[in-house]
C-alpha cells in the first residue's frame, strides 16, 4: 500500500461512540497529582502510547483520589477518564477483581475493534499501580497472582516498552 492510500485510510473517521468523543474533549480527572500514594506509567506495545495514573489511597485500601495523564489516542483518554470514575471510592481488592477492559469498553458505549488495546492499556496500568502499591508495602495479597494478568502484560512499564519497540524497529543497542 502506498503512502497516498494510507493517508486516505487515516482520514476515514473511526466509529467512536458519542461518549468517547465527549470524554476525549472533556476528560474527567485528567492531570498530575501532588503527593500520590502510588503512580504507574505504562505503555502499549501495539501503538507505543503511554499513560500515567496517580492514586491517593486511604488506610482501608480505598482509592480516595485518582487522576491520569494520557499520551494516547482519543479512545485511551476516554477510557482512562471512565476508569477513574468507575474506581474512585472502591477498594483495591474490588477493583482488582471487578475491573475488566470489557466493562470499560461497555461503559464507553463500545470501542472500534482496532481501539480495544487503548482500553486494555488503561485497565492494565491501573492493575500495575495496584500491584506496585502492595509491592511497595512488601505485602502482596493472595488475590494478586504472581504472574502478570493479560491486561498488565499489555500495559508494559516504560523500560519494557522501550525495549520491545526498539526490537520492533531493529534499533541497535
Ligand atoms: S492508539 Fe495508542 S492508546 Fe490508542
Amino acid at each position: 500500500m502506498d503512502l497516498q492510500e494510507l493517508n486516505k485510510m487515516s482520514r476515514i473517521p473511526l466509529p467512536y461512540s458519542q461518549k468517547v468523543i465527549d470524554l476525549f474533549r472533556n476528560p474527567k480527572n485528567q492531570g498530575k497529582m501532588e503527593n500520590p500514594t502510588v503512580t504507574s506509567v505504562a505503555g502499549n506495545p501495539a501503538c507505543g502510547d503511554m499513560i500515567t495514573f496517580y492514586m491517593k489511597i486511604k488506610d482501608q485500601k480505598i482509592i480516595e483520589k485518582i487522576t491520569f495523564e494520557s499520551y494516547g489516542c482519543a479512545a485511551n483518554i476516554a477510557t482512562a477518564s471512565i476508569v477513574t470514575e468507575m474506581i474512585k471510592g472502591m477498594s483495591l481488592e474490588n477493583i482488582w477483581k471487578e475491573l475488566t477492559w470489557k466493562k470499560v469498553a461497555e461503559e464507553a458505549g463500545g470501542l472500534p475493534s482496532v481501539k480495544s488495546h487503548c482500553g486494555i492499556l488503561a485497565v492494565g496500568a491501573v492493575k500495575r499501580a495496584i500491584r506496585k502499591f502492595y509491592q511497595n508495602e512488601s505485602s502482596v495479597p493472595s488475590w494478586i497472582p504472581q504472574d502478570l494478568t493479560y491486561e498488565e502484560k499489555q500495559a508494559m512499564e516504560e523500560e519494557e516498552l522501550a525495549e520491545k519497540l526498539a526490537k520492533k524497529l531493529n534499533v541497535p543497542e
